[in-house]
């Protein structure tokens, strides 16, 4: 599963699509939480999953690495294909799907290990023949953390500022090289100012990867996304995606005004 590309020359250009929902719909138990999603996602751009509480944001999102899973009571019908493959296609290995699409969750949940733990932890449980060292250091550079922490990477990672716990978790996903990165609310529980810092972060981050973001500020999805969705509850309380687009155009001139609706604050 894991991508390897060895020739560059075979990289797909930036405007593929690197994984899409297909006719997805989303159980809980009885209660279908998302329905009939269809959405693709374009690689080295990050896309921004917008809507109302209980619109089926989160559980849109934990499909694209089959966290549902992990929820007894979740069933997903339909295909999440990434490289060419159904992500619930039966012989498909969640464990080894979540090394190329790893995860960045609301509230920063640092392992009660130190800084360097912390970042080589999915080295070393992958087994990474590499120098853990110089990939620790490589992937705190990348999470824009490596100067605040370089002369205390053996204190615990939660000795760490909420600011930089997040950009630690960062870390951690981009240490074993992921392809995507899926990050639910990754500020809000932040300040302004770290807030900040995450956004900025992202934006340097799609150079290398593709990012799909859950966020409830509409500001954080004008800024840091490329490609907007936006997501409402239906009348049998099913999540649905109502319109997908460029972000200045779905934040300028929706095609739904449903849409519009949302984004003037007319609901929320
Ligand atoms: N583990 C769960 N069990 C049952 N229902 C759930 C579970 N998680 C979420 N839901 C329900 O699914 C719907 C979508 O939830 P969620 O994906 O968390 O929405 P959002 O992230 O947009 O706020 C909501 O109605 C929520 O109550
Ligand atoms: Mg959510």
């Amino acid at each position: 599963m894991k991508n390897e590309i060895t020739n560059t020359n075979l990289k797909p250009s930036k405007e593929d699509t690197i994984i899409s929902a297909r006719n997805l719909n989303v159980y809980y138990g009885n209660f279908r939480a998302v329905k009939d999603v269809n959405l693709s996602v374009k690689k080295n751009k990050v896309l921004s999953l917008i809507g109302p509480s209980g619109c089926g944001k989160s559980t849109l999102l934990r499909c694209f690495n089959r966290m549902n899973d992990l929820v007894l009571s979740a069933s997903v019908e339909g295909e999440v294909v990434y490289n060419g493959i159904d992500l619930y296609s039966s012989g498909v290995d969640a464990t080894e799907i979540r090394s190329s699409i790893g995860m960045v969750f609301q509230k920063p949940n640092p392992f009660p290990k130190s800084i360097y733990d912390n970042v080589a932890f999915g080295l070393r449980i992958n087994g990474y023949q590499g120098d853990i060292e110089e990939a620790v250091e490589k992937s705190l550079k990348q999470a824009a953390l490596w100067d605040e922490v370089k002369d205390r990477l053996k204190d615990s990672g939660l000795t760490l500022s909420g600011g930089q716990q997040q950009r630690l978790c960062i870390a951690r996903a981009l240490a074993i090289e992921p392809d995507i990165v899926l990050m639910d609310e990754p500020c809000s529980a932040l300040d302004p100012i770290a807030t900040l810092a995450i956004e900025e972060l992202i934006r340097e981050l799609i150079s290398k990867y593709t990012i799909i973001i859950v966020t409830h500020n509409m500001q954080q999805a004008a800024r840091v996304s490329d490609e907007t969705a936006f997501l409402m509850v239906g009348d049998d309380r099913a999540g649905y995606l109502v319109e997908t687009g460029d972000t200045q155009q779905i934040f300028t001139n929706p095609t739904e005004e449903r849409t519009e609706a949302y984004i003037t604050g007319r609901f929320s």
